[in-house]
């Protein structure tokens, strides 16, 4: 694999893959690692740079591996460690990163560190990896999460005589980050995965590691304490590798995850993503401008992650009651989309399947500041299945061709381990890799275009970020640059043409040159100008000198 440059995430593009739902390579009806290292060159050919695990540990899979039973090893369903050194080194061979889960706030009840504390005496080290209590109405100041599934973050444990701490499932009991060796313990398995060779980690749920009576219990100080250990450990023993935040929180609480360059390498950036589809829906910018200018600067050495799907449901946790409502209004129609505080669906039917609204999505995701991050499926539209519980509509097998089981696996379809999208306008039978590779026109190909046109711009992975007056709050208008490199992007979010001025008096001399086609547009000359965009039009333009 090519030197590693330190800060790689800044130029990636992300692919999220659910291993179990890509390719099943041994025929059980489950994907395997066997199964994601044949394709590959798939994603290479795609234009994806990094890919992005989920849980691949052993687990009893009741939260979809994110209830580990044991940190260091690969669940049977998926293969064997040599497995998974072999996709990684297949991966860096084609010069893609590899992002793991690291679930460090909980472990399954399963792991044997929950069995040996539920038994072990009180007041023995053993049992304080956990949080116990006689009283569960301790840390009443923090949400319940999983509010469908679950009363209360406490679940009484017969064994310890006592009430466990949980943030998520009650299989899922919260590690005590009190508790020296339960950090150290974290630590080893951080040490595990980078000595492998992964690249990147995603640290799931990190807000919640710590409890304090009269807080909420999310971002308290020692977790940031903790990141900052973490950190120094990464910087001095595996330089280069990555950490990345999963902390749904409003941006002013979500950059403190970046500390001061010191903690976490990249963050998702949670309260845009529900804008971006506010701002298709209400046909107007302020949702998307304001939230940015909300967000604060972020240390040099730092990257937002962004993304429009991922495995949970769209969560509208960082959004006012109103923008809830509006939401849950707009895009949840149907009351089973609706799960916990969010929506279940996948990209395409959230936006009706129309192909402009998921090309300005997609155009969005791709230009915005920050790393893209794009959910295995999306890149062909796929569609979801509401009648599978929880999380599991959006979780279903990659639609590879139009032979049996989509090409995913050669088992008897009854065996598959979750079913394909049948739902006649997303039908595996019609929207699948091979028949869309085959078709020039398809969502996939022009998925590969924009991705192979960003990859020729700096600008977009590291560029700084200028908005630009359009003339309407129906438009959305910015530049990017970054060292001489500089694009324009301009989307139109209404349903109509609609003609724009741009304030470009700032690069006056420059032409803009659409990416595309490389066409050259008129120079720019100074104040107003003007440009007409179709409906739920978008342009790339490089800003070249004349
Ligand atoms: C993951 C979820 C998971 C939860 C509990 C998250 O934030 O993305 O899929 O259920 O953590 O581990």
């Amino acid at each position: 694999m090519s030197a590693r440059s330190a800060d790689w995430y800044k130029d990636a593009v992300i692919y999220e893959v659910r291993v179990r739902s890509f390719f099943d390579a041994n025929d059980d009806g489950k994907g395997d690692l066997r199964g994601l290292t044949s394709k590959l060159d798939y994603l290479k050919d795609l234009g994806v740079t990094a890919l992005w695990l989920l849980p691949i540990c052993p687990s009893p899979m009741r939260d979809d591996g994110y209830d580990i039973s044991d940190y260091r090893n690969v669940h049977p369903d998926v293969g064997t460690l040599e497995d998974f050194r072999i996709m990684l080194d297949a991966a860096h061979e084609r010069g893609m990163r590899v992002i793991m889960e690291l679930v460090l706030n909980h472990t399954s009840d399963q792991h044997p560190w929950f069995q040996r504390a539920r038994s072990a005496q009180r007041g023995h080290p053993d049992r304080d990896w956990y949080v116990w209590s006689d009283d569960p109405k301790r840390y009443k100041g923090a949400r319940v999460v999983f509010k469908d599934f679950e009363k209360s973050n406490w679940t009484w444990d017969e064994q310890a005589g006592a009430h466990y701490w949980h943030r998520f499932y009650h299989h899922q009991p919260d590690l005590n980050f009190d508790h020296p060796t339960v950090r150290e313990a974290m630590l080893a398995v951080v040490d595990h995965w980078f000595g492998l060779g992964v690249d990147g980690l995603r640290l799931d749920a990190v807000p919640y590691l710590y409890e304090r009576e009269g807080t909420d219990c999310e971002n308290l100080p020692e977790t940031h304490e903790f990141l900052r250990q973490l950190r120094a450990r990464v910087d001095a023993l595996w330089p280069g590798r990555m950490l990345l935040a999963e902390a749904n929180q409003w941006p002013e609480d979500a950059v403190k995850y970046f500390g001061k360059g010191d903690e976490c390498h990249m963050a998702f950036h949670f309260p845009l993503m529900p804008r971006l589809f506010m701002a298709m829906r209400l046909e107007e910018r302020r949702p998307i401008t304001e939230i940015l200018a909300r967000t604060p600067d972020i240390p040099t050495n730092c990257q937002w992650a962004l993304f429009l799907r991922n495995h949970d449901e769209l969560t509208l946790e960082m959004v006012t009651a109103d923008e809830r409502d509006y939401l849950w209004k707009e895009y949840a129609k149907d009351p089973q989309a609706r799960l916990n505080m969010g929506i279940r669906r996948r990209l395409a039917p959230l936006l009706d399947n129309d192909r402009r609204r998921i090309e300005l999505m997609s155009s969005l995701l791709f230009s915005l500041p920050g790393t893209p991050v794009l959910y295995y499926g999306d890149e062909i539209g796929m569609g979801d299945d509401l009648n599978l519980g929880d999380r599991n509509g959006v979780r279903t097998p990659m639609q590879w061709t139009p032979g049996p089981n989509a090409g995913f696996s050669s088992v008897d379809a009854s065996k598959l381990l979750l079913p394909l999208v049948g739902d006649p306008a997303y039908h595996w039978q019609t929207v699948n890799v091979s028949v869309q590779h085959a078709n020039e026109s398809s969502l996939l190909h022009w998925t590969r275009r924009l991705l192979h046109l960003r990859a020729r711009h700096p600008a977009f992975g590291r560029g700084s970020t200028v908005f630009v007056d359009a003339g309407t709050y129906h438009a959305l208008a910015f530049v990017r640059e970054h060292e001489g490199d500089r694009v324009l992007v301009v989307c139109n979010l209404s349903r109509y043409t609609r003609p724009l001025t741009l304030d470009l008096a700032r690069w006056k001399g420059a032409v803009p040159v659409e990416l595309f086609g490389r066409v050259k547009f008129p120079p720019i000359k100074g104040g107003g100008y003007p440009l007409t965009l179709g409906p739920r039009g978008f342009c790339w333009f490089a800003l070249e000198t004349a």
